[in-house]
């Protein structure tokens, strides 16, 4: 079965071939970061705006590329939440509108699982069950994994997500967006252990995450400074990177104990950080991430998704519906064959 995956729930405008004998055949992404980089962040309407101008141009460039024809495309799978309403839309609209067009069935895929499911798409994928830390500019979670489709929420940020964390203090260290990869370069040249900044909720029992006080402490400490040296604001960058990720392998270890697996996976935007990578090592537990081009927002993870919920023989209706809020836990678990 070949499936056409379309991603439009946020910034970046991606599509993607999955099919079930011979994989990915093709994926290409368009990112939106320099039409919302002056505002400091995404602005939904100039999102959705821009997806509907990409979408179609993206889809025949995929195709061609993969030299496959619209004709060889058996079904269509795209975000339908949680995200951006007006971006989802556009993503439901013109994949439910072709597979209508095309006589072929199509599938709205959850954002988060098809971010959790990244890793699967790798040669040596992680048995069930495992434990997934989903690290996003949207999310923060912590989710036991028994099987595609089942899961249970161990524990989320009750404020901040760590990608919003990063963008947020990004944004008080005067560096642009997206905040992570901006704050992971500002830190390479810096000393890590120069702020002594908190590891929010770390002292106390549980899986829940807070961030925001984090990037008032960064404030504070950046006030004091000002106008910042290049070292002040490269030390900064280092303590809060590494503030954000050890907090992340804290709660990771406790939900390993906790749950008695064997696997983490660590996946979504945030998890392509290298100090992350780096520090996951001491986990007692393999560990997997997805590809570093499948760690950001991707068209091959919404078709590999797709095509797994697909395959089990699983159907929507064909009303264009979309779920900008959606709990990873409301889903239908699919029976592994
Ligand atoms: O998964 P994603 O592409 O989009 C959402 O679903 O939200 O994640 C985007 C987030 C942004 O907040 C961005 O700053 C963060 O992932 N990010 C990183 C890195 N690359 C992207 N955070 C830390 N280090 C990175 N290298
Ligand atoms: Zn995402």
């Amino acid at each position: 079965m070949l499936v056409l995956g379309i991603e439009t729930s946020c910034d970046e405008t991606a599509v993607a071939l999955y099919d079930t004998d011979r994989g990915l055949c093709g994926q290409s992404i368009y990112s939106q970061i320099e039409l919302h980089e002056r505002y400091g962040g995404v602005v939904p309407e100039l999102a959705s705006r821009d997806h509907v101008q990409k979408l179609v141009p993206l889809i025949r460039q995929t195709l061609s590329q993969s030299q496959l024809e619209l004709s060889d495309v058996h079904s269509i799978a795209y975000t339908s939440g949680p995200g951006l309403m007006g971006a989802l839309l556009v993503g439901a609209s013109i994949g439910r509108s072709l597979a209508w067009a095309l006589n072929i069935s199509a599938m709205g895929v959850h954002h988060m699982e098809a971010h959790l499911l990244a890793p699967l798409l790798d040669q040596s994928p992680p048995d069930f069950p495992f434990v997934a830390l989903l690290v996003s500019g949207g999310h923060t979670q912590l989710v036991f994994v028994r099987a595609i489709g089942d899961y249970s929420l161990l524990g989320q940020s009750l404020d901040d997500a760590a990608g919003e964390a990063f963008d947020k203090t990004a944004k008080v260290l005067g560096l642009g967006y997206p905040g992570g990869p901006e704050i992971a370069r500002a830190a390479l040249s810096g000393d890590p252990s120069r702020f002594n900044l908190p590891r929010p909720m770390t002292d106390r029992p549980g899986l829940d995450f807070s961030f925001s006080g984090l990037k008032t402490a960064v404030k504070l400490a950046v006030e004091k400074r000002l106008p910042l040296s290049a070292e002040s604001l490269a030390d900064i960058a280092a303590s809060f990177e590494s503030a954000v990720v050890d907090t992340l392998i804290i709660k990771c270890q406790r939900a390993i104990e906790k749950t008695k697996v064997k696997s983490l996976v660590i996946a979504g935007g945030v998890a392509a950080n290298k100090t992350l990578r780096e520090k996951a090592r001491i986990l007692d537990c393999q560990v997997f991430f997805p590809l570093d081009n499948l760690c950001t927002d991707n068209g091959a993870m919404v078709a590999f998704a797709g095509h797994q919920r697909l395959t089990a023989g699983l159907t929507n209706s064909l009303a264009i519906e979309v779920r900008p809020r959606w709990d990873l836990d409301r889903l239908d678990p699919i029976l592994q064959s």
